[in-house]
């Protein structure tokens, strides 16, 4: 097995001893998940006596975690990869590339032959061996690319890093399970960041109780499907290289997502609980009472649509139909009058028709989400769909995206239009400046408010809301 607790040291090591410290820059492409992954890379970096840079530019190490759900997410990449060659002839830096881009098949022979001036590709399963990775191109300059997911044994976290290593002091997202079981046809997912396991509760609820002890109030659970949290456990040896302990994680104590929800909402110091993303396949009757009852869980859930059609999802291997899905959303509005319920959508999935597309925008005038991340279909190569010829044209894909967010964007600015005059707890995320805050709603509303108080990210204030936009309402405190 291999052992990180020397790589770590090593480095630390190299790092003391040198006048000036070595800096890292890491740049996320994608999800919260790979969000999440940054930030436990950061801090294994700044454990071992890294610094982290102000940019890439100025930086020893640049680190490109990445994203390939959309070909978009890819290209970007590329690109930004081809003005770091440019970098590379002028100035010395280590350049190292992982995350799911790298995990997919061809990409590491492509990257090896086309992108030489890279140093490091490694995947999403092996990202807490980066410091061995580093070790061999510092030592020796030879170039590494290893995705490989090692050992049964090993766990993917890193347990033993500074909790405080996070983008926003008092936030943070927490993985409760790994991967994806669900192979939507379209979805490159399941084939780069493998099968569903779920951590330990155990484990969870002690990293939360960490955080809280390191002033987070609110906390993101993060999964690909949590409402299947559960399902299958990761039982693994948890190697702590700070003390050289090796803990077995078996769960000693099981619990679906809604028993996990209690849980989480009974730790101190923890404000609020949101999670993403729900399936609405799996979306069960106690979920719902959770949310109904957990004071501390938001009224807020991120439930995708991907398509109105029943057609479509069952040709997308969703497992709904549009009255599944419109019956289960009518259920949360009933049992909890002031959620609000965002969702993805795919337009132009291969032979999309008219009539398709016309159930997508009934569901959308019915269900009224209060947010849409919406998307015109990528092909992915090695998913099910990538192998359809009855493409939609460019031309056609880009009007329907047009007509979905012309339906979308008014519903949304009537939903922030009725917050006018109404007063909510808000909590600050950032302050800009000048007695200017942004903060979010309990239903994740973005809030833009003036206040003559000092105040601090994790407060929570009374904002009256004076105006309304699509994405956001204006207040006072
Ligand atoms: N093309 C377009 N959108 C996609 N998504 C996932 N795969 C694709 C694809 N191939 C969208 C889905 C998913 C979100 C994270 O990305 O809507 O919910
Ligand atoms: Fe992809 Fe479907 Fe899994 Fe979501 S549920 S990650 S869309 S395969």
């Amino acid at each position: 097995m291999n052992q990180p607790t020397d790589y770590r040291y090593l480095l630390s090591s190299r790092n003391d001893a040198s006048k000036k410290k070595q800096s890292f820059y890491i740049k996320t492409y994608g999800c919260q998940m790979n969000e999440r992954d940054s930030e436990k890379m950061a801090g294994l970096l700044l454990q071992m006596g890294f610094v982290a840079a102000e940019s890439q530019d100025d930086a020893d190490i640049v680190i490109y975690n990445t994203c390939c759900v959309r070909e978009s997410a890819e290209d970007k990449v590329l690109g930004h990869l081809s003005i770091l060659r440019r970098q590379k002839t002028e100035r010395k830096f280590i350049l190292a590339v992982g995350g799911c881009m790298t995990q997919q098949k061809d990409m590491v022979s492509l990257l090896e032959t086309k992108h030489k001036y890279v140093d490091i590709i490694f995947g999403t399963a092996n990202r807490h061996r980066l410091p061995e990775f580093l070790w061999r191109v510092i030592e020796s300059g030879e170039r590494v690319a290893d995705i490989s997911e090692g050992d049964e044994n090993e766990f993917p976290e890193i347990t033993d890093i500074p909790v405080t290593t996070r983008e926003f002091a008092h936030k943070a997202g927490v993985n409760i399970m790994y991967g994806c079981n669900n192979f939507c046809s379209y979805c490159i997912v399941p084939y780069v960041r493998g099968r569903e396991k779920s951590r330990p509760v155990l484990d969870v609820i002690e990293e939360i109780k960490a955080l809280a002890k390191d002033g987070v109030k609110e906390i993101m659970l993060l999964g690909q499907n949590v409402n299947s949290y559960g399902g299958e456990w990761w039982e693994a040896d948890v190697h702590i290289p700070a003390t050289g302990e090796c803990h077995k994680y078996k769960p000693e104590k099981n619990a679906t997502f809604p028993e996990l929800l209690k849980l989480v909402n009974e730790v101190q110091g923890i404000e609020r609980i949101r999670f993403m993303t729900s399936h609405p396949k799996d979306f069960s009757d106690e979920l719902i009472a959770a949310l109904r009852d957990l004071p501390k869980v938001c009224k807020h859930v991120h439930l995708p649509l991907q398509s109105g059609s029943t057609r479509v999802l069952a040709d997308m291997n969703r497992n709904y139909t549009k009255d599944d899905y419109i019956s289960l959303a009518l259920q949360l509005q009933e049992a909890i009058p002031e959620i609000a319920i965002s969702t993805d959508i795919i337009v132009g999935y291969p032979g999309e028709t008219e009539e398709d597309f016309a159930d997508t925008l009934d569901v959308v005038k019915r269900i009224q989400f209060s947010g849409a991340f919406t998307f015109i279909y990528s092909k992915r190569s090695g998913t099910p769909a990538a192998d359809r010829t009855d493409l939609i044209p460019r031309k056609t894909a880009n009007e329907r995206f047009d007509r979905l967010t012309s339906e979308l964007y008014p519903i949304m600015t009537r939903k922030n239009e009725a917050k006018i005059n109404h007063t909510f707890p808000t909590m600050v995320e950032e302050t800009t400046g000048y007695g200017i805050y942004k903060g979010r709603i309990n239903d994740h509303t973005l809030v833009h408010f003036r206040s003559k108080q000092e105040l601090s990210p994790g407060d929570t204030v009374p904002v009256q809301i004076n105006t309304a936009k699509t994405f956001y309402v204006s207040g006072t405190h």
